[in-house]
């Protein structure tokens, strides 16, 4: 009913010139998590947050997190048993059949796709706050697409390109690099909390809960502590762009494990602390939409030197985001081009680097497009919804797979499976429809158009599908 299944077996193997690589072990992996979970999302996306719930932004922050562990040991557990390039869409391919898998995919392009875009636009906001700090004037109509009452968010847009550039010269070099932009961007936020935590006022926190818990919608904009995590969500995946890196990793079983739940763990750590840190340091309406929020604190508390540094951080170590992010998307493209499902000639593997540089390079100049045009809240809230269907179909591939093949070989093995899985659909599905229903619609539009693509193009064409 829902299309041809890949086989458990199947999904490790592949035609000569199409295998990726094998590169990364888990230091690499570890890194490539951090750096794309610790990002716009707690860089900037705090502010919207505690603009819709107030305070208990605190406690978006851990019930997104909480909602987000259940997928991730999802993840963990599906990444060593298929370990191949992909993550929610070969997972869905080999336990709900092709055309969910699709659905998964086109979805995964607005995850990955998108959250390069926002973490374009949340850098651009950095760099311009930081660059206005020095006293600089910058002509405002480059420092915004339409959408925000520019022309094109230039910035933005030359950061995607040139994360691109380097994707292109190969994974290995990017990965390393990485590792040095994640210690700038943990350090970063430990100054934050250092200088920012002796303002800790109680009183900031009161009303803990000015909107209510359950996202209610006021003209166009939910608000509510659902509504918040609906969105602080977005500050916690990228954790699946490690089980997208399956393939290329020397040995998936002990490396995707410690990657994927060691990333997870570390970043809501650091997310409970720095969250609780700024709405005790400020008034939330104070933070409300700023768009270099942590910095504002610290100017708000006479540390300009702190907010300085705080900013530059930001603006070196953002581009691991996009890196990873964009990283990972390439290898879905690449992956759904090798089976068939988009043009075959976007697999072709670099001779030189084992990367797919074609797929790359589409993926960035689309990135690039986005960024330039659209604002950071609706971009973030669309890549949000793409994301939480991802989890949805991997909480249920989860159990799936568990009854239909109990004895395959798991190298991690996730606890109550059952229990695991339900609350991540669940949990997914609540911050979906705490969603503003603008978003809801655009990411229904966005799947109709992907199946109309998919009937008319890639079910005739699928490798499966010819045998
Ligand atoms: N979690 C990533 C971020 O917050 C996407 O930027």
């Amino acid at each position: 009913m829902f299309g041809p299944r890949k086989s458990l077996g199947s999904v490790t193997q592949h035609a000569e010139g199409q295998a990726l690589a094998k590169t990364l072990s888990w230091p690499h992996l570890i890194a490539l998590g951090v750096g794309a979970i610790v990002g716009t999302g707690i860089y900037t996306l705090t502010g919207v947050g505690a603009e819709r719930a107030g305070p208990a932004v605190i406690l978006a922050f851990a019930i997104a997190g909480a909602v987000c562990a259940c997928a991730a040991l999802a993840y963990a557990e599906l990444a060593t048993l298929i370990p191949a390039a992909g993550s929610a869409y070969t997972f869905s391919y080999t336990a709900l059949g092709e055309t969910l898998a699709w659905v998964v995919g086109w979805s995964l392009i607005l995850e990955y796709s998108l959250a390069c875009s926002t973490v374009a636009v949340g850098w651009s906001g950095y760099l311009v706050g930081w660059i206005q700090a020095a006293g600089v004037h910058l002509p405002p109509e480059l420092l915004a697409g339409p959408h925000g009452g520019g022309i094109i968010n230039l910035p933005a847009v030359v950061v995607a390109l040139s994360v691109m550039g380097m994707l292109v010269a190969g994974t290995r070099e990017s990965a390393t690099l990485n590792i040095i932009l994640v210690v700038v961007k943990l350090v970063a936020l430990g100054v934050f909390v250092a200088f920012a935590l002796p303002a800790f006022n109680n009183a900031n926190l009161h009303p803990f809960m000015p909107y209510g818990f359950g996202a209610t919608e006021v003209d166009g904009a939910k608000r509510g502590v659902m509504a918040a995590a609906a969105i602080v969500f977005f500050a916690f995946y990228g954790f699946d762009a490690v089980a997208t890196s399956a393939e290329e990793a020397k040995n998936p079983g002990r490396d995707l494990t410690i990657g994927i739940v060691g990333s997870m763990l570390v970043c809501t750590l650091i997310y409970m602390a720095v969250a609780v840190t700024a709405v005790g340091a400020l008034p939330f309406l104070q933070l409300a939409n700023s768009p270099e929020p942590l910095a504002l604190v610290l100017r708000s508390l006479g540390q300009p030197t702190a907010a300085h540094l705080i900013a530059l951080a930001a603006v070196i170590a953002l581009p691991s985001v996009i890196l990873v992010m964009m990283y990972g998307q390439s290898r879905i493209f690449f992956t759904m081009a090798r089976d068939g499902l988009l043009p075959q000639s976007l697999a072709v593997v670099s001779k030189r680097s084992g990367a797919p540089t074609r797929i790359t390079l589409v993926t960035g100049v689309s990135i690039a497009i986005v960024a330039g045009i659209f604002r950071l809240d609706e971009i973030a809230e669309l890549a949000n919804a793409g994301t939480l269907l991802a989890f949805i179909a991997v909480g249920a591939c989860l159990m799936i797979l568990r009854r239909r093949a109990p004895e395959a070989k798991r190298l991690f093995r996730c606890p109550q499976p059952y229990l695991v899985g339900t609350l991540a659909i669940l949990g997914c599905l609540y911050l979906l429809f705490s969603l503003p229903s603008a978003t809801i619609v655009r990411f229904i539009i966005w799947n109709l158009a992907g199946l109309a693509f998919y009937f008319a193009y890639g079910r005739r064409r699928s490798a499966l599908a010819k045998g």
